[in-house]
């Protein structure tokens, strides 16, 4: 019937090799041979690319990480190496390529249409960070994970009467930071799309918050605003407090997919054979109003994405912060 290949690009993301699963495995029940790429686009310029078959995709749903491997390819990056992907895709009789990947490996997918390849993309990012989308592969693992980390945390901050301040993935955008801020119930968080880098009155807020009662206190601050280690040291100083920094960096990106990311990822894998099977080209799959839907590629990159002004006032009341009647 023709050929499909997949691959995950960029940071691996829990859930991903579910979509994987489900791509190889309705791809080859509507009669398509599908190619597993390693290395994400690199495996397209180096052909690393394999054959799946039904049994290939056996025992991967409930692993975190990616089995095909990822990558953020610097060569694929210059137009010489898209042009070239394309060639080697024609070549190989490729008709359609789906990327499992965020918005760099969209940014990529996109100028290969360009090419004449058929582009189909799934949203694989902890960061939740894609507009036209409101679900992506992994976060809602990665959340998971960071919210067991932070209990942890304020267990210890707790017994010893300490600020903690920790850091949360997510790149320049404030999801994980936020779900945490309400998850964990933080008594403070930062997030890039709001903080104003008025230190002085979040240490304000910690110091009232202590005179009041306050016996501990946990900072969820987002990676997009940073410097975490520097925090901690002001808070203490300024406040007299003890105060902990942790970083929770890469852990947050593996473990066992909950079940969400694998039935969605599942979903939407299975979506995008079905609107290959369409004739539809160059769309990005994706959840809108809880339920799977596809979008024009050049369409959906137009979109933007906010922080939910409700869930921020939710996390900030929820939190104690001693301002929140000025919200
Ligand atoms: O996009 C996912 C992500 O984990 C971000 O939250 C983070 O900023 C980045 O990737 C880290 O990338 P790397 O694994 O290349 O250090």
């Amino acid at each position: 019937k023709g050929r499909i290949a997949v691959l995950t690009s960029g940071g691996d993301a829990p859930g991903m090799n579910a979509a994987v699963r489900a791509v190889v495995r309705t791809g080859i029940a509507k009669g398509y041979e599908v190619f597993g790429v390693k290395r994400g686009y690199n495996g397209i310029l180096n052909k690393e690319m394999e054959l799946m078959t039904f049994q290939d995709v056996s025992e991967k749903l409930q692993h975190g990480g990616t089995f095909l491997f990822t990558a953020r390819s610097a060569e694929f990056g210059e137009e010489a190496g898209k042009k070239k992907a394309a060639a080697i895709c024609k070549e190989m009789g490729i008709d359609t390529l789906v990327v499992i990947g965020g918005d760099g490996s969209f940014t990529g997918a996109k100028d290969l249409s360009k090419y004449g390849v058929n582009v189909i993309g799934l949203p694989g990012t902890i960061d939740l960070d894609i507009a036209y989308t409101e679900y992506t592969i992994g976060f809602d693992t990665a959340v998971n994970t960071a919210m067991e980390a932070i209990d942890r945390l304020r267990e210890t901050s707790n017994s010893h009467e300490r600020c903690s301040v920790v850091e949360v993935m997510g790149r320049s955008a404030g999801y994980i930071a936020l779900w945490c801020g309400i998850a964990n119930g933080a008594e403070e968080i930062l997030l890039p799309e709001r903080f104003d880098n008025d230190y002085d009155k979040l240490i304000e807020e910690i110091k009232k918050n202590r005179e009041a009662g306050m016996t501990h206190q946990v900072v969820i601050n987002a990676e997009g605003v940073g410097h975490s280690y520097e925090l901690a040291q002001r808070i203490e100083e300024a406040t007299g407090v003890e105060t902990r920094a942790t970083i929770l960096g890469h852990l947050q990106r593996g473990g066992s997919p909950t079940a969400r990311d694998r039935v969605y990822a599942s979903v939407m894998g299975s979506y995008a054979v079905d609107i290959i099977d369409q004739g539809k080209k160059n769309r990005l799959v994706g959840y809108k109003d809880g339920h799977v839907y596809d979008i024009d590629i050049e369409e959906a990159f137009k979109m933007k994405k906010s922080i939910d002004d409700y869930e921020y006032q939710v996390a900030s009341i929820l939190g104690t912060r001693c301002d929140y009647k000025n919200i």
